[in-house]
């Protein structure tokens, strides 16, 4: 029943979340303090606001530019890694983003010094482990994608083990981003990107033709293509499910009609993870919730996510080991 699944001590694992997305409207407030800035159109303090995706993305910039110095972004990345191992999560993949650290006044050896440090911090304290993933934004341009990817290549930050690309799908042709994955991938970086969230079947196509990527974030609309779901299973790509993220952005209706069941069912490797928790009022055990409530996940198929996710997972094999 739904109470033994609440109260039942499973694992969680997740793949796919943006640091700056875990911010909780009530930091966001303490941080507009701090810098004295407005941000009444974004949040009224209970809950951010925005209509639709494009108003979402402006709205995560606008929070994300609250954070600029080293001791923001740590309590950012503690805090969060605290609050998932409260709810029993022993490894999280972080999207992080250098491009928007440096709008926001700090650069990216600084920034990723500030989240390393927080997450040795949380491992220490909670135990839970976490790596990192440099995201470039799509709709910023090839240019700033490109930069992300030299620098991700390159830093030499050892939490720092995936590349990906996040923001709007339908900017942009695919292609024009091929010659930043393939740095990200010659310097032995997982690679994942945002694709089949609010595009189609032909674009995830596209992208897995000219990206090759591990992993796709969201990836659901492949849902579309009987062929395509054939395809990424044969390909064992992993999909970075993230149901609560897909109603509450509109691209589904229900949490019943999201595919996850179906998706899975068709023999892609699934997960589930939260997005970016507090702006669409989720959380990573909440979709575990909504696997087993709404999709009939069992108790069985709920520690395969995790195990999915730990499989799929941007880690050396020693530490996989540790964690299976
Ligand atoms: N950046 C943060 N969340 C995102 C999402 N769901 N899709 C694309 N870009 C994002
Ligand atoms: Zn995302």
């Amino acid at each position: 029943t739904e109470n033994e699944l609440l109260n039942w001590q499973l694992p969680l694992a997740e793949l796919h979340c943006h640091i700056d997305g875990t911010t909780s409207p009530a930091l966001a407030l303490r941080q507009a303090r701090k810098y004295n800035v407005d941000i009444s159109d974004v949040t009224n303090g209970d809950q951010f606001l925005w209509g639709n995706f494009s108003q979402f993305l402006d709205a995560y910039d606008r929070i994300a530019a609250l954070f600029r110095d080293e001791a923001d972004h740590k309590l950012l990345t503690f805090d969060y890694l605290k609050q998932l191992s409260e709810q029993g999560t022993i490894y999280s993949e972080l999207f992080i983003s250098p491009c928007h650290a440096e709008q926001s006044g700090l650069g990216a050896e600084h920034y990723v010094e500030a989240l390393s440090t927080a997450a040795i911090e949380a491992k220490e304290a909670f135990g839970i482990e976490c790596r990192f993933i440099v995201t470039g934004v799509r709709h910023y341009g090839a240019e700033k994608v490109t930069a992300a990817a030299k620098f991700a290549a390159t830093c030499k930050a050892p939490l720092i083990t995936g590349f990906g690309m996040a923001g709007d799908e339908r900017f942009g042709d695919i292609r024009d981003y091929a010659a930043a994955f393939d740095i990200a991938r010659d310097a032995g970086l997982g690679i994942t990107v945002h694709s089949g969230e609010f595009a189609g079947a032909e674009e995830i196509e596209r992208t897995i033709d000219s990206l090759r990527p591990d992993r796709l974030g969201h990836g659901v609309r492949a849902v579309e293509s009987e062929r395509l779901m054939k395809g990424i299973a044969e390909q064992g790509i992993v999909l970075e499910c993230c149901p609560g993220s897909n109603i509450a952005l509109g691209v589904f209706p229900s949490f019943e009609a999201h595919p996850l069941r179906l998706l899975k069912d068709a023999g892609c490797r699934i997960t589930v993870s939260s997005d970016d928790p507090p702006f669409f009022k989720t959380t990573l055990k909440r979709e575990y919730e909504i696997a087993a409530e709404t999709h009939g996940f069992t108790e069985a198929e709920l520690v395969e996510l995790t195990r999915e996710a730990l499989c799929a997972a941007f880690i050396d094999a020693r530490s996989r080991e540790r964690l299976l």
